[in-house]
Formats: C-alpha cells, sequence, structure tokens
C-alpha cells in the first residue's frame, strides 16, 4: 500500500461512480463491497436513514454474488494501481470457504476481508462475529481456504471484543479491521413507524468514532497482528486519533458520501500533520497513545 488509507466496504461499491469524481490510484487500496456465493436481493426499504451525527443502513448485503462480481466489478477494480481486497460474507461456514477457494483462483486479487459483523441479516453475518467461538471457526476455514492475505472486520455489537480479535487471530487472520456498524434504530414522530423497513439499522458516521477508537485500543493491546481502523472517520485528525490508538490503517465510510474526496482530503492531511509535527513516517505515531 502507498498510504494507509482506503474506503470502508460497503461504502465505495466498487469504485466505478467515484472514479468520475476522483483519482482513485491516490488510494492506499480498494474494498469491494461485501460479495455473497448467490446474488442477494437485500432488506425491504427504506434502507437508509439520517440521524444525529451519523445514518443508519439496512441494505441487507444486495449484491449480485461472487460470479457477476469477479465478471464485470473485479476487473474494473484491478486496472488501477491499487491493491483490491475482496469483502466476504456467507451463511455457513462453507460458503465462507466456497468463497475464499473461488477468489484464491483469481489473479490480481491483494486480500480477503470476512465480512462476521453485518448486523442486518438473520442468517450468518453478526452471529459469526458475536460468538468468539464461531468467529475463530469462520476465519479457520476461510484460511485453510486461502493463502490471500485474511483480514477479519469485528463487529462492535459485543461485550469484549479483545476476546473475539484474540480468537481470529489464533485462527490465523492476518489483520483485523473494526468497528462495522452499531446497530441502532429510529422512529418517525408522525407516523409512529420505524424508519428503516427493517426496523433496526447499522449507525455509522461521526457518532460512533469514540467507541470505534476506543475499541481499536483495546484490541491493539491484545493482538499483535496490523489493525484498520474504521468508525466516523471524516478527516485527517480523526485519522490521526485510530492511529494513536493502534491502527496500522484506516478505512472512511459514512463521509465518503457527504464528500467524495474525503479520503484523498486525508491522505494530504496526514502527510501535513507529519510535517507539522516533525515526524517522517506514519510508524512514529502508531500506537504512541500515551494513557
Ligand atoms: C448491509 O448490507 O446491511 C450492511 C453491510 C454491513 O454492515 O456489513
Amino acid at each position: 500500500m502507498k498510504n494507509p488509507v482506503m474506503p470502508a466496504s460497503g461504502t465505495f461499491g466498487a469504485g466505478r461512480e467515484y472514479s468520475e469524481l476522483m483519482d482513485i490510484n491516490r488510494l492506499g487500496a480498494l474494498v469491494a463491497k461485501t460479495v455473497t456465493l448467490k446474488p442477494r436481493d437485500g432488506n425491504i426499504p427504506p434502507r437508509l436513514c439520517e440521524v444525529s451525527s451519523g445514518m443508519l443502513n439496512s441494505i441487507g448485503l444486495q449484491n449480485e454474488g461472487i460470479d457477476h462480481f469477479l465478471k464485470h466489478d473485479f476487473p474494473f477494480m484491478k486496472e488501477f494501481d491499487v491493491p483490491v481486497i475482496i469483502n466476504i460474507a456467507g451463511n455457513s461456514l462453507e460458503e465462507y470457504a466456497q468463497l475464499c477457494r473461488e477468489i484464491d483462483r483469481v489473479e490480481g486479487v491483494s486480500g480477503i476481508e470476512l465480512n462476521i459483523s453485518c448486523p442486518n441479516i438473520k442468517a450468518g453475518g453478526i452471529a459469526f462475529g458475536a460468538s468468539s467461538k464461531l468467529a475463530e471457526q469462520v476465519t479457520a476455514a476461510a484460511r485453510y481456504n486461502t493463502q490471500l492475505p485474511l483480514i477479519v472486520k469485528l463487529t462492535p455489537n459485543v461485550y469484549n471484543i479483545s476476546k473475539i480479535a484474540r480468537a481470529v487471530t489464533s485462527a490465523g487472520a492476518d489483520a483485523i479491521s473494526l468497528i462495522n456498524t452499531m446497530v441502532g434504530m429510529s422512529i418517525d414522530t408522525n407516523t409512529f413507524k420505524p424508519n428503516l423497513g427493517n426496523i433496526t439499522g447499522g449507525l455509522s458516521g461521526p457518532a460512533i468514532k469514540p467507541i470505534a477508537v476506543r475499541m481499536v485500543w483495546e484490541v491493539a493491546q491484545s493482538v499483535k497482528i496490523p489493525i484498520i481502523g474504521i468508525g466516523g472517520i471524516s478527516n485527517a485528525l480523526d485519522a490521526v486519533e485510530f492511529f494513536l490508538a493502534g491502527a496500522t490503517a484506516v478505512a472512511v465510510g459514512t463521509a465518503n458520501f457527504i464528500n467524495p474526496l474525503t479520503m484523498t482530503d486525508i491522505i494530504s492531511g496526514l502527510e501535513a500533520y507529519l510535517v507539522d509535527k516533525g515526524f517522517t513516517d506514519i510508524g512514529q505515531i502508531i500506537g504512541k497513545v500515551k494513557t
């Protein structure tokens, strides 16, 4: 990676729309929206709702399935001079294993991110990420079926995230990304109805940043593998907080919807911050919070 900044899966599609607005080659990596074995229609609308300092989503992992992704989206993504990470989700261990086997055969993939943290689907998703035993099993199943760098994306909807981080590390994860969204709910005060068709959804944006920083800090005390910090990052100083907490890279999600140039602004802002503070390498601030 030429820098430690990438999009958070699901907020950037395959990059097609953003490629008309920004220079994708400036990014540290490209992370595709979650892909599953078979196409998924997703949840009933409305699927998005703005809330104070963030938004709720309940997309339900809508996607066209791995075959379509590898035929239509991946070829577009790999044209850029940027490593491509494919994010996958399954309903069972075997589905995660099969996805890993299929992706392992594809030339030009730089890594696989396991989504074991989607709060909006009934089978799979968060169920795998909320139990250290299941998180370990799904990571082991993926590990057994791919040689590619393996990133496991954790949910914040757990009591002890360090325990889950240790479980996936011992099962062979090469890196951890955190956090996915927090389960939330919003109600229309005129109709008395929930603002999302799925009733609940995942909260993202600045509202969750302090929780994400705290969890990155906790996980950084517990495991030695690299951490990708995610959660409400909107500018370079937000990213710096994650590095100080122990992240070695960051992913930007909701802020891309407000300003599609957020990530390139963060890359420039990080460079300016390091120069201003007299550092020559981002590694000099990683984990350097003074507690
Ligand atoms: C969704 O598709 O519902 C969101 C994806 C996620 O939270 O992992």
